[in-house]
């Protein structure tokens, strides 16, 4: 059987198709594509949502007929459709929820409503092309750190899509913090990758404050950073042509960044005596905390599973895995009751 995802959150136009064997267990992504709209929103710094709402009914129609195409099926063959209803920005979420609505009532299919965040968690298990689910003893529980563009949360979960959100950021999430200090640095947009980049060429010879580190909770916050890093480069009177220093700069941020996300998941995995660890979203690419959450999570003798990196940034492969969760479930929600929750947070 064949499921055809889409997703439209932010400013990636993506459409994935996977074929399903639902009585073995298995799963195969057929084709995973991604219009990216970052070159548009590199003229603003940001993202402005009706802008990245107009690109992605451009994009929209283009981008499902070739995810088709790769993936050498006709629209007349699909079984299922899975779209991310939320969160997100609610403009470009409601265009891939009416197209994804129109095409499920056209021929008939189910539809499933998928919460982006809830995908991030899960976009872990998403191996090579083919692959079956593990048997769910040997996984869970499991604590998941999600860190995107919008959100930082930790969740616990004991089973396929049972799971409790046990933290978050009081304020900036860990993506934006990334992307606003890089606008700081006068780096270009997407502001975390450029940022990563900086940091390789530097030294972390720079003690920002790691907010929140020692708290007895599994909250974040970040806004904090974002302003040591500001007075700093004021006393500096920075920004400046110093190369090296710039690169100091990114490469401490990176790293107070990465040791509060890494102390505060592993400390959350040992209190709840998970046996794995999840890593999700986009700043899940960023090496350095790839890196350092392995050592950790090896330190601790916690399995730990990261997302491949093109499921780490928005991408419809994981809202299709997610659909396919829901779909195995039974988990159907009837069409009329399907419609953008822009600020649908993980509970
Ligand atoms: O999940 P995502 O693609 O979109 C949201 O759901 O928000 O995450 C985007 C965020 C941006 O803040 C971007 O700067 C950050 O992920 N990001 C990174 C890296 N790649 C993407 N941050 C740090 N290092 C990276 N390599
Ligand atoms: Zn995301």
């Amino acid at each position: 059987m064949y499921l055809l995802a889409i997703e439209t959150s932010c400013d990636e136009t993506a459409a994935a198709v996977l074929k399903i064997a639902q009585w073995k267990n298995r799963v195969r992504f057929l084709s995973n594509m991604i219009a990216s709209q970052a070159t548009l929103h590199a003229k603003t710094g940001g993202v402005v949502p009706e802008v990245a709402a107009r690109a992605h009914v451009e994009k929209i129609i283009p981008v499902i007929r070739l995810a088709l195409k790769r993936a050498k099926i006709s629209i007349g063959k699909l079984a299922a459709i899975a779209v991310t209803a939320g969160p997100g920005l609610a403009p470009a979420l409601a265009v891939g929820v009416d197209t994804a609505r129109t095409l499920a009532w056209s021929f008939d299919l189910p539809l499933f409503p998928i919460n982006h965040l809830e995908a991030h968690v899960f976009s872990a298990f998403i191996k090579e092309k083919n692959f079956s689910l593990p048997q769910k003893k040997r996984v869970f529980p499991a604590v998941a750190l999600v860190v995107s563009g919008g959100h930082t949360d930790l969740v616990y979960a004991r089973d396929w899509l049972k799971y409790k959100k046990i933290g978050q950021t009081l304020d900036d999430a860990a993506g934006e913090c990334f992307d606003k200090i890089a606008r700081l640095l006068n780096l270009s947009y997407p502001g975390g990758p450029a940022l990563s980049k900086l940091a390789k060429q530097g030294s972390a010879t720079i003690n920002f404050p790691r907010p929140m580190l020692k708290t007895d909770n599994f909250d974040f916050s970040f806004s904090g950073l974002k302003t040591a890093v500001l007075y700093y480069l004021r006393n500096h009177k920075l920004p400046t042509t110093n190369y090296t220093l710039s690169a100091n700069i990114a490469a401490s941020v990176e790293t107070a960044i990465v040791d509060v996300l890494v102390h505060k998941t592993i400390q959350a995995a040992i209190k709840l005596k998970a046996k794995t660890v999840l890593l999700g979203g986009g700043v899940a690419a960023n090496l350095p905390l790839r890196a350092r959450l392995k050592e950790a999570a090896n330190k601790n003798n916690l399995n730990l599973l990261i997302t491949k990196p093109e499921y780490c940034t928005d991408n419809a492969g994981m809202i299709g895995f997610c659909g396919w969760l829901h779909w195995r479930k039974q988990n159907f929600t009837p069409l009329k009751k399907i419609v953008v929750r822009a600020g649908w947070e993980l509970t």
